[in-house]
């Protein structure tokens, strides 16, 4: 009987073990990415063998013999220290409740041991992260992320990647108009002319606008493109810097009369 909750016990320990596994490894990811996940794995592998350990030291604790005390059973009584049934008399209380009595038992060790173990670790935790202040405490860990996210966030700005229709700006430097000249000759130029005076597509020279005169319009239109009227999307071909360099220069062509204009489309926008 005594072995059956002792093997309950063990049990339900080990599965919570086995259920928390997951939650370390969430908070151990940290970075989450590749080795959140390899972390992860490993946490289950890990649990998995030791389960199979664990489940072959039940089997195996339950076929040693009386007269030979297995491995387990000896760890069991050392945590427990639970006294022989035939020794309950001596452990019984005078009060009696409805013929409920009460046995005064010994704490056991692995109680008291979790109990100082977690005074012992208290100490630990505070002199390293009060004291000393090397561990991150979590104001420090948040603050930690804001500067990750903050850095992030400036490669993002750096590379381009973040500009869309609605923030997109007009470039003025040299060196980004010549490299909107350069995408609009090779890409732009068979259908809006070598210097945007419109053949397929519209002219960029004149003040009239299908779709708008803003560089949030430009950007929009050369994103998304219009097939139905012949006008691709380009967001697969060129990244949002790309197209907001060539939306600025198309805005640079503006009243450079080139020959053979194509007449003015859409509307009149000063
Ligand atoms: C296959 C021909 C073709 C190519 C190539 C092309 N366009 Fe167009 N584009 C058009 C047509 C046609 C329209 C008119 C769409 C409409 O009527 O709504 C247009 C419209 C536009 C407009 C809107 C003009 C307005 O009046 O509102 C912009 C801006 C534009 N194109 C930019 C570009 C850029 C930049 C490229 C190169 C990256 C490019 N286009 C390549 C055919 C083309």
């Amino acid at each position: 009987m005594k072995v059956i909750n002792n093997k309950k016990l063990f049990i339900i320990v080990f599965l919570m073990f086995i259920l928390s596994s997951p939650i370390l490894a969430q908070t151990s990811a940290g970075g989450g990415d590749d080795l959140g996940s390899i972390i992860k794995i490993m946490v289950a592998v890990t649990a998995f063998l030791v389960a199979i350990i664990m489940w072959l030291v039940l089997v195996y604790s339950e076929k040693g013999d009386d007269a030979e005390v297995s491995g387990f059973k000896k760890f069991m009584q050392v945590i427990n220290q639970r006294p022989p049934i035939e020794e309950e008399q001596n452990l019984l209380l005078d009060h009696d409740f409805d013929g409920i009595k009460e046995l005064n038992n010994k704490i056991p060790p692995w109680f008291m041991a979790i109990f100082y173990g977690s005074i012992i670790w208290a100490v630990i935790y505070m002199v390293d992260f009060h004291v000393i202040g090397s561990g991150n405490v979590q104001e420090d860990e948040y603050a930690e992320e804001v500067r990750v996210a903050a850095m992030e966030r400036e490669i993002l700005n750096k590379s381009g990647s973040l500009i869309n229709e609605d923030n997109v700006t007009v470039l003025d430097d040299a060196a980004a108009l010549a490299n909107g000249k350069d995408i609009f000759v090779k890409n732009c130029a068979a259908c809006h002319g070598m210097n945007g005076e419109g053949l397929v597509g519209p002219n960029f020279t004149d003040n009239y606008w299908i779709h708008g005169n803003k560089i949030n319009d430009l950007f929009r239109t050369i994103k998304y493109g219009v097939p139905a009227k012949g006008m691709i999307s380009w967001q697969t071909q060129l990244d949002p810097t790309q197209i907001q360099e060539v939306a600025s220069y198309i805005l640079t062509l503006k009243g450079t009369n080139p020959p053979n204009p194509k007449a003015p489309e859409g509307d009149l926008f000063e």
